[in-house]
């Protein structure tokens, strides 16, 4: 079996950034390596979404062409992912020629088959700009949350796709124009013919009958998106636009009409192959159509609806293709609490990350591990630099780094470099526990890259890193030679710990490629080839080494510098540095926050419906503040005298860090009387004193206006 994988083509229309890699390309870039390392056939297809209302809207907003626009992405995207090692096997575009073709003829096939219903109504139209308005072309409030700056295509704040005539108080994006409405002819694709098999498909992984795949071993957030819109009900989706950068509507009737961004774009999964088929004398088709081959989507939770439920009716309508087997969506990362936003500045883009951190040694490895180890691929996960740090620091450094340098320093010490013979036998480790423990951890690592349970494996290939340093630890080789140089045992370790550190070096390759060739050379082995995962199982299986006895070690030296390290701060101050642009981003938003006041989203939770009853239990009264002095032996603590009117009362409040006793002598406040006395820092207390908070933490005294008697009831 071959595996076809495609990664969802980015929108030329602006930097890729953290959470992008995370989800439809880092993923990818393991399993097509793991993929390739057991000697398995892959064909990893990728390329720029360069049609749609995002590129021309963005080629506006910076006064370019929408060509240069997407050229502009198009090397930008190209060039970042090469740096992160993403390894597609062809990186495409859909402005390209023969994605023109490809989609038109796709359309063709289609129309021919009556896949389509041709329909004219009444469209959204800027009277101003002479346009029609489709998509992003046009926004107003969204029907589903109220969100006010909904897309005609979807609404960003809660996520729901949208048409421009569900828009609540729509105007055009351009002009700001009201919209007015005007007859015109769309293609619709008729997606309600495919609801039944889809469901079928989706729910229960079969497809004409026949068991397709494990509809089990599908996300479970995949699976349930799917089937929230398959229970909606699939209407006809139009599937062309009014737009003039686009790909031609190629029938008569269809002037000034292109498709719609959404039906060519997966068709450049295609086109793709095709151009890398023509360059490199492969046959697309067999890929696409062929018994032996399967097709997995890789892409982000935004992309669901498209890749499991429309792309597939279209190539189902279209006839022959495979359908996936698997669309492993991730769900979204945060950055550091907060949704990546281009235009608040917040978080980190590929390039800003290549360029700021291209000091930090292995700072692609160093970047690809602490993404993996934080996959959002059930849920949503949060990219934080102290992550960053400690998963560098613990995994890398401490775990994978010290390991390989103690194994090669340690073997140069004791054999001059040269892997030791293992002394109970023939360079073999069958039967004991370290070969035993290699060996599953070596398969378990890529049984779970198989099932896209890429933070699992992250853990276990950690787990055989931790396996090594306790193994040699614990064999302390160093006490051994003491006593006796000759001790064979001596051997025995070091040549575990040269099995060990070859497994590491093999497994550690697809998560994160660079460190693993310069740990490879290290241990003065080439770099991986195809197929060396599957002859290192079989050579487990076996008994046999996976480096033999004479064979001669390098030396590592420090693989992976600390970033938190007493004598260098200097990979510090590159993460301080980001910590820093943070805190500039935050205090603006204070001082916006302050500005406009207090937004009510930010509100404490309600709590939970009391009775009147329980309300009027509580006896609360004015009350004035006589004196004020600190509480020893507490920070936070104020002693306090009150008036009540008809009698004055002891009371321990937790304002200290808040007034100073001099500034509430004299203030007027309200008081709950009837609590029961309790002791505070050995002071009794026998009232409390309400106050409000802010969500900055601030207090205040909840008054009633000046000179207002003290000892009345607040009700
Ligand atoms: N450009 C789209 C996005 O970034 C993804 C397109 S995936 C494809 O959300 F299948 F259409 F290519
Ligand atoms: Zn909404």
């Amino acid at each position: 079996m071959k595996t076809l994988m495609t990664s969802a083509l980015p929108y030329a229309n602006g930097p890729l950034h953290l959470g992008h890699l995370a989800g439809a390309y880092l993923p990818a870039d393991i399993y097509a390596r793991y993929k390739r390392l057991m000697g398995q056939e892959v064909l990893w297809v990728c390329g720029m979404d360069e049609h749609g209302a995002a590129i021309t809207l963005r080629a506006k907003s910076e006064g370019i062409s929408p060509q240069e626009i997407v050229d502009k992405y198009y090397a930008l995207d190209k060039r970042c992912f090469e740096e992160l090692g993403i390894s597609f096997d062809y990186f495409h575009r859909t402005t390209a020629k023969l994605h023109h073709e490809t989609s038109q003829d796709f359309f063709l096939k289609l129309a021919a088959d009556d896949q389509f219903i041709v329909k004219s109504s009444e469209q959204y139209y800027d009277p101003e700009y002479k346009m029609f308005l489709a998509d992003r072309y046009i926004k107003g409030t969204c029907p589903n949350c109220g969100h006010t700056e909904a897309f005609g295509d979807q609404c960003e704040n809660c996520g729901k796709d949208l048409s421009p005539s569900e828009l609540i108080d729509p105007v055009a994006v351009l002009s700001g124009a009201k919209p007015a409405l005007k007859e015109t002819k769309h293609w619709y694709f008729r997606l309600d013919k495919h609801e039944a098999w889809l469901k079928e498909w989706i729910g229960e992984g079969k497809l004409d009958g026949e068991q397709h795949h494990d509809a089990k071993a599908w996300k479970k957030h995949v699976v349930g998106q799917c089937m929230s819109w398959l229970d909606g009900g699939l209407q006809p989706r139009s599937i062309t636009r009014d737009l003039d950068w686009g790909i031609p509507v190629p029938v008569e009737g269809a002037e000034g009409k292109v498709l719609y961004v959404w039906f060519d774009a997966p068709i450049g999964y295609i086109s793709a192959t095709k151009q890398w088929a023509k360059e490199n004398g492969g046959d697309w088709e067999d890929w696409w159509k062929g018994e032996d081959s399967r097709l997995v989507h890789f892409i982000g939770k935004d992309n669901i609806v498209f890749h499991c439920i429309v792309f597939p009716s279209m190539l189902k309508a279209h006839g022959k293709y495979n359908l996936p087997v698997s669309v492993p969506a991730n769900q979204f990362l945060n950055f550091e609490g907060d949704k990546f936003s281009k235009s608040r500045g917040w978080g980190i883009d590929l390039e800003g990350y290549l360029e700021n951190f291209k000091e930090f040694p292995n700072h692609v490895d160093a970047l690809r591990w602490a993404l993996i180890r934080n996959l959002p691929e059930q849920q949503d996960a949060d990219f934080t630099w102290d992550g960053f740090t400690e998963y560098h620091d613990k995994d890398l450094a401490d775990k994978l780094g010290n390991f390989i340098n103690r194994v090669t320093v340690l073997t140069h010490k004791y054999f001059g470099g040269s892997v030791p013979a293992h002394p109970g036998g023939e360079h073999n480790t069958a039967q004991t526990q370290v070969q035993s423990t290699v060996s599953s951890a070596v398969y378990k690592i890529g049984q779970d890259i198989d099932a896209y349970r890429f933070k699992d494996a992250a853990t276990s290939f950690v787990e055989l890193a931790s396996f090594g340093n306790t193994y040699l630890q614990d064999a302390a080789p160093w006490t051994l030679y003491k006593a006796n140089p000759d001790d064979p045992k001596i051997a025995e370790t070091m040549f575990d710990c040269a099995q060990i550190a070859a497994a590491l070096a093999l497994t550690a390759t697809p998560f994160i490629p660079f460190a693993a060739e310069k740990i490879r050379a290290v241990l003065n082995q080439i770099p991986a080839n195809t197929g060396e995962w599957q002859l290192a199982l079989d050579a487990l299986a076996n008994g046999q080494p996976l480096i033999p006895a004479g064979h001669i070690l390098g030396e590592a030296g420090v693989l992976f510098p600390k970033i938190i390290d007493r004598k260098d701060d200097s990979r510090n101050q590159i993460i301080q540095r980001e910590r820093d642009k943070m805190a500039v981003i935050l205090a603006a938003k204070e001082t916006e926050l302050a500005e406009a006041g207090p937004s009510a989203a930010d509100r404490p939770e309600a709590k939970p419906e009391c009775t009147f009853d329980d309300f009027l239990k509580l006896d609360l009264r004015t009350a004035t503040i006589l004196t004020a002095e600190a509480v020893k032996k507490s920070s936070k603590l104020l002693h306090l005298t009150v008036d009540l009117g008809n009698e004055q009362r002891s009371v321990v409040s937790g304002i200290a860090k808040h007034f100073a006793p001099e500034e509430v002598i004299g203030k007027q406040v309200v008081c709950v009387t009837n609590l029961a006395p309790r002791k505070m820092a050995g002071v009794l207390s026998e009232a409390m004193i309400l106050m409000a908070e802010d969500e900055a933490g601030k207090l205040v005294f909840v008054s009633p206006p000046e000179g207002f008697g003290n000892g009345w009831v607040v009700r």
